[in-house]
């Protein structure tokens, strides 16, 4: 059956960038153009590419003759203008200036959102244009849209999200295959998952712009990648990975976003931190350079999103689920859902986060000293879990025990001085350790 001819003019759609994400937006466009045009009710004209260097061999998908190095002046002959060129400037006044134009804008850029996010929106809103960004979040996963739209009347009480592929698959290979940081790493970097600087995905700065996006949505509150309290993996060890898997949990860095409490305040809290999940947790089946986000919510009770978070098919599938919901809008009228700030709920501080640690301790091996230890905990209201100490055959010397303590949800900062004030005890030769549990 031929597809209905719609009657609609042509949408004129811009793509700028042209790199592994934009080459599989415009294969998308050309292949399914016809499939694209009915479910729209409007062909998809793509007008241009635009590109830093017209002469760069590329994806013969790609038409040569809509190559472009004039993304001002494409951008000014478009109904809808994808960004997939990523950074902050020129993708900025490329998309301020589309939308003052009145194109409707679908963007992949998780940096520019997370840092200047309430000036496109604000923009966007003034313009009456759409501003669609489900690719900035977890690749192809749909979690943008559920998010925004499917739990707008529920209240979101917490997002848990492993949402940097590179630095799963470093975990994973840490785990599965014994390896330290640097060598699975390498092992990412050679597969194409983590960059020649690996520094934005393992110092978990991605993942912090993804939390930034993630939170502002759940809780409709303005929260930008300097909220974000971040932590990276870099600190992680084989043997952080070894006890994690002794003690009954996986190592994952997660992106949090919960609502909270400090000091009779309401708020959120926004972090991203490498954290120990139990393996009965969903989280901890996420394998390899997958991405999940885990959502909870008053009335739907908890949510698992997953699927591939990064490369080229998997992010252009997203964009260009965007680009036909912002199609549709120009063809049948209205627009999408604005930015939802109403509840301006202010962001708490790191130490505001109630959480679980595990210690890993190097203590003299006599009577008295696990004693000494559980009172600094008793003394700064910390709750033991679960404390574990290793055969003295896995101990570096005879006379020393390595002891790992987990402890009940407290607030950051009364763990952060209790661990001070353990390490300061004579009895402890070292704080190996000093690990995050969550999701239990
Ligand atoms: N570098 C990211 C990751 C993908 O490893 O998941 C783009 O955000």
């Amino acid at each position: 059956m031929p597809s209905p001819v719609p009657a609609h003019p042509p949408l004129r759609v811009a793509v700028l960038g042209c790199g592994v994400v934009g080459t599989e937006v415009v294969r998308l466009l050309t292949t399914q153009a016809s499939d694209l045009a009915a479910r729209v009710g409007a062909p998809l004209e793509l007008v241009g590419v635009a590109v830093r260097d017209v002469d760069v061999a590329r994806d013969p998908v790609v038409d040569r003759a809509l190559l472009t190095a004039d993304a001002e002046s494409l951008v000014e002959r478009a109904d809808v203008v994808v960004e997939v060129m990523g950074g902050i400037e020129p993708a900025r006044s490329l998309l301020l200036r589309a939308i003052a134009g009145g194109a409707s804008v679908v963007t992949a850029n998780k940096a520019l959102l997370a840092q200047d996010g309430p000036t496109l929106y604000a923009a966007a809103d003034e313009a009456g244009v759409d501003l669609y960004f489900e690719a900035a979040v977890a690749g192809a996963i749909p979690i943008v849209r559920p998010v925004r739209e499917s739990l707008a009347g529920d209240r979101v009480t917490r997002v848990l999200g492993i949402v940097n592929g590179t630095t799963n698959y470093v975990l994973d290979k840490m785990a599965s295959e014994g390896l330290d940081l640097d060598q699975a790493v390498k092992e990412a970097q050679a597969l194409g998952y983590a960059e020649a600087d690996p520094t934005a995905d393992v110092e978990g700065y991605d993942a912090a712009a993804k939390a930034a996006i993630l939170a502002s949505l759940a809780f409709h509150t303005r929260v930008s990648i300097d909220d974000v309290s971040r932590e990276g993996i870099t600190s992680l060890t084989a043997d952080d990975v070894l006890w994690a898997e002794r003690t009954g949990y996986v190592l994952k860095l997660l992106a949090i976003a919960e609502r909270g409490t400090a000091d009779g305040v309401d708020g959120v809290q926004v972090r991203v931190h490498p954290a120990l999940v139990p393996v009965s947790h969903p989280l901890a089946g996420v394998r390899g350079a997958y991405n999940a986000v885990f959502v909870e919510a008053e009335a739907a009770g908890e949510l698992m999103f997953y699927g591939r978070g990064a490369g080229g098919e998997p992010t252009a599938s997203a964009v260009l689920g965007d680009v036909v919901s912002v199609a549709r809008h120009r063809v049948l009228g209205g627009k999408g859902p604005i930015e939802s700030r109403y509840a301006e709920l202010p962001v708490l501080p790191a130490a505001a986060a109630r959480t679980r640690y595990q210690v890993r301790l190097e203590v003299a091996d006599r009577p008295g000293v696990l004693a000494q230890v559980a009172t600094v905990l008793a003394s700064h209201d910390v709750s033991i879990e679960a404390v574990r100490q290793s055969p003295a055959s896995e101990t570096p010397e005879a006379d020393f025990a390595r002891l790992v303590i987990t402890t009940h949800a407290a607030p950051e900062h009364a763990l952060r001085s209790t661990v001070d004030a353990i390490a300061g005890l004579d009895v402890v030769r070292r704080v190996v350790s000093v690990l995050r549990v969550e999701g239990a």
